[in-house]
């Protein structure tokens, strides 16, 4: 299937050279591999008909936009926002239509569980970006809490072995320290075992609101909002 071309999703943006050039000296090495491009080709549909690769490049542009006023604090880690929202969504199945969510209980749904998916895999995909543990520690709680005020499934020892997880076998092969950080990140705030937590880190919260925004903007219809709950897209089916 053929893959969106980048410009064609850059042209959307008004970005000088300079500015994409500062986006991809950090995420190149993500969206060459053949995982993301493999979701930028209609076998992943995200939101109704835009495909999750393109989603996931919106949102880092956007990212990057929002996070420009937070340049002058030299806390603040321009590169870590960046792979937060490259990482964010790299779920391991396409969600619309897909007859194994649609018999996964409530709570394990797509909308709560995908966040742990993605973690697990860019751990797996991209594992020089986690070697650091500082920078793993915001990054995989800034991905398990990207869809705040909507929660995320919480991973704990009591209950892990009911979660299903379309990667769980490459979540027991993780290392146990990134295992304790998804532990960590999803037992914060746990009500009915969910997390309500946000991030504690300000990269996260900045990714989190760039997913919001551009998120609204990519419904196209009503049934694609529908989608996020029931798993179900009729205008996908047509
Ligand atoms: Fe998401
Ligand atoms: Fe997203």
């Amino acid at each position: 299937m053929n893959a969106v071309d980048l410009k064609e999703i850059l042209s959307n943006y008004k970005l000088t050279e300079n500015e994409i050039d500062e986006i991809f000296k950090v995420v190149n090495h993500i969206y060459i591999h053949p995982e993301f491009q493999k979701r930028l080709t209609k076998e992943f549909l995200h939101h109704g008909n835009m495909t999750l690769g393109q989603h996931i490049i919106e949102d880092t542009i956007t990212t990057y936009k929002l996070s420009k006023k937070y340049l002058n604090n030299n806390n603040y880690r321009l590169d870590l926002a960046l792979k937060i929202s490259m990482f964010h969504d790299l779920y391991t199945m396409p969600w619309q239509n897909n007859e194994l969510a649609k018999e996964n209980r409530f709570t394990n749904k797509h909308g709560f569980r995908h966040p742990v998916e993605a973690v697990i895999n860019a751990y797996t995909w991209y594992k020089e970006d986690f070697e650091n543990t500082i920078d793993a520690k915001i990054i995989v709680d800034g991905i398990i809490h990207h869809m705040f005020p909507f929660p995320v499934i919480v991973m704990d020892n009591r209950i892990i072995n009911n979660r299903k997880l379309n990667n769980f076998e490459l979540f027991k092969s993780m290392p146990e320290d990134i295992q304790d950080l998804i532990f960590e990140s999803t037992s914060r705030c746990n009500f009915l075992n969910l997390s309500w937590s946000k991030t504690k880190y300000l990269e996260g919260k900045i990714m989190a609101k760039a997913d919001k925004k551009s998120s609204l903007k990519q419904f196209n219809n009503l049934y694609g909002i529908f989608a996020l709950v029931t798993g179900k897209n009729k205008s996908l089916r047509k």
